[in-house]
């Protein structure tokens, strides 16, 4: 069977951490892709999450625990937009996550925004090592999301060519506008930091 968005993600990010790697996960809801990158980073690497919610926070902080993967994450309970902050410059990412929208069985109102999602996302590319990967999985079916889908698609569709491949995976035929996938990908060039 095809994968749907979110379990794509989880290939595409597979596919690139290595151990020892930092990566973001830029909206951690309830943590299965903070301990998805966990497992993925190893001992040696980490993964620095974000949510505005702390009951977010409070939650993965517990699912982590209990897998014995804390030591490797740093939780913040502060906006992505925040990354510039919060990342060193000269740390590599060799990956990044983001879920837009809503967290489900939570406040449905907390969504995220067109703009601090851009800001996050320059903030992540200003960092992301060559062949590193960010993966946004866009759901945009409540009040908000289209208006974030619309900047966001445009921002990536625009991404120039020669520095990033800009893939977009998701079902078509499907009702009630389903989640899709975008994955930016830095390319391996000769200027590449
Ligand atoms: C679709 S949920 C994420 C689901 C999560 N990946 C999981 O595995 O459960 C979106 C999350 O983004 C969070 N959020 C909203 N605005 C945010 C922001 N500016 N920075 C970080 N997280 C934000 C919400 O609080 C919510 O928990």
């Amino acid at each position: 069977m095809l994968k749907s968005a979110l379990h794509y993600s989880h290939d595409l990010l597979a596919q690139v951490v290595q151990p020892g790697n930092w990566v973001i996960d830029a909206t951690v809801g309830n943590g299965h892709d903070t301990l998805f990158l966990a497992e993925l980073v190893g001992k040696t690497g980490r993964v620095i999450g974000f949510d505005v919610q702390k009951i977010a926070i409070q939650r993965t902080t517990e699912r982590l625990e209990d897998a014995n993967l804390s030591q490797r994450c740093a939780l913040h309970t502060k906006g992505h937009e925040t990354i510039d902050e919060l990342v060193p410059f000269e740390q590599l990412i060799h990956a990044a996550v983001f879920n837009l929208g809503y967290l489900p069985n939570s406040d449905k109102e907390v969504i995220t925004q067109a703009q601090t999602t851009l800001t996050a996302l320059k903030a992540i590319m200003k960092r992301l090592a060559p062949g590193g990967r960010i993966v946004v999985v866009v759901y945009y079916g409540h009040p908000g999301g289209l208006e974030e889908k619309n900047h966001v698609q445009q921002f990536a569709e625009t991404l120039p060519q020669s520095d990033y491949n800009v893939l977009q995976y998701g079902f078509i035929n499907q009702k009630n506008n389903p989640p899709y996938l975008l994955c930016i990908e830095k390319k391996r060039t000769k200027n590449a930091r």
